[in-house]
């Protein structure tokens, strides 16, 4: 079977195109024939070895992909062959707190991960997916759809009527300016685009704000909410925006740290953050039961996953470009070997 390994060493050009043995089931795993796969930031930071340049290789990179399962162990009772399902992004957080021992069972480093034309699993490992679902949408669920659910409802218990900031526009943002929508929030996205903050506004985004136009975007979150403050922010920035989020969320407002766009280290002044009752909730994904409540609410609202653009397998090198690039709106998808 095809599959792409990040072979000797870390770089876009040193992933490679291989072939590997057809995994065979033990007792109680799955394969799946993998249909589509997403890209998310850390497989960029992946393959560029700036996530883990510790990272055994060869890696199987991707964290996301959905497909049909086409073989089961014989011990097998949770899924059944023919059955659609994602793997979840990490493999051994079912439910409950995360604890550190469950850091080793993330797809995509360190377990190969999704971009290859089959994959073994553990019948624990995948869930079924929305049935309206195209398999390009449901490739995108894994990593950050759970992540702006987690975000947002199990860490941020938003409610209906509070005001959520997301920064940016990809991946992550997107997802959680739907399913804020979807939970009737204000939303307020911020963009480096006036044409992407445009299309966020046909999205159901209440207010914009160009974050370079206006720097200080913080100061016109204030504004917007009659100087109270944001209830909750998607922090996707890290360094270079977690003190600006600081300043633009409410007295016992809620900031989910999730990403490091702009970098991981920064100075941060304390004062805010405790004179404002903050609460700072940093975000590894989430669990499967959390991806199944994120199902069954995208089943529910028949909601679907914004896909920037699809590539061939072949091209899954320039999916991750296209990445780099920033010039996407949503989740970039790589079909699958027979897509
Ligand atoms: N902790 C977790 O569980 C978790 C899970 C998923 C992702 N992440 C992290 O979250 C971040 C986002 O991931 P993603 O996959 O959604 O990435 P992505 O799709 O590549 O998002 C990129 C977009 O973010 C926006 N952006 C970049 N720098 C920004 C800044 N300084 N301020 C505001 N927006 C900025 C830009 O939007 P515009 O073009 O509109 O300006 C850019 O196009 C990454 O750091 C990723 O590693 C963490």
């Amino acid at each position: 079977m095809k599959a792409y390994e990040i072979r000797e060493s870390f770089g876009l050009d040193n992933l490679v195109l291989v072939e590997r043995d057809d995994p065979e089931p033990g007792p109680h795993d799955v394969v799946v024939d993998v249909a589509a796969t997403s890209v998310n930031y850390r497989d960029l930071l992946t393959v560029l070895g700036h996530y883990n340049p510790r990272q055994p290789l060869p890696l199987v990179p991707f964290s996301d992909g959905v497909g049909r399962v086409t073989a089961v162990g014989s011990d097998v009772t949770r899924v059944a062959i023919g059955d659609r399902v994602c793997g979840i992004f990490n493999q051994h957080w079912l439910a409950g707190p995360f604890v550190a021992s469950l850091r080793a069972g993330t797809l995509g480093g360190p377990l190969d991960g999704m971009l290859a034309e089959r994959v073994c699993l553990s019948e624990e490992g995948v869930v079924p997916v929305p049935e309206h679902l195209t398999d390009d949408e449901a490739a995108t669920l894994p990593c950050a759809g759970v992540t702006a659910w987690s975000a947002l409802f199990e860490e941020g218990r938003l409610q209906p009527g509070e005001t959520v900031l997301v920064q940016g526009t990809g991946g992550v943002s997107i997802f959680a300016l739907q399913f804020a929508k979807a939970a009737g929030a204000r939303v307020i996205v911020t963009s480096s685009s006036d044409a992407k903050l445009e299309r966020a506004t046909r999205m159901g985004a209440d207010e914009t704000i160009n974050y370079i136009a206006k720097p200080e975007w913080d100061k016109e979150a204030k504004r917007l909410t009659n100087g109270r403050g944001v209830d909750h922010v998607v922090e996707v920035g890290g360094a270079g925006t977690l003190s600006r989020s600081l300043n633009a969320v409410r007295v016992g407002g809620h900031i989910a740290v999730i990403g490091i766009l702009s970098g991981t280290s920064h100075e941060v002044d304390v004062i805010p953050i405790l004179m404002g009752r903050l609460r700072l909730n940093g975000i590894m994904v989430g669990s499967r039961s959390t991806f199944e409540m994120m199902a069954m609410a995208i089943q529910a609202q028949r909601l679907r996953p914004v896909i920037d653009r699809v590539f061939s397998f072949d091209d899954a090198p320039e999916a991750l470009r296209h990445m780099q690039g920033a010039s996407h709106f949503g989740k970039i998808v790589v079909a699958g070997p027979t897509g």
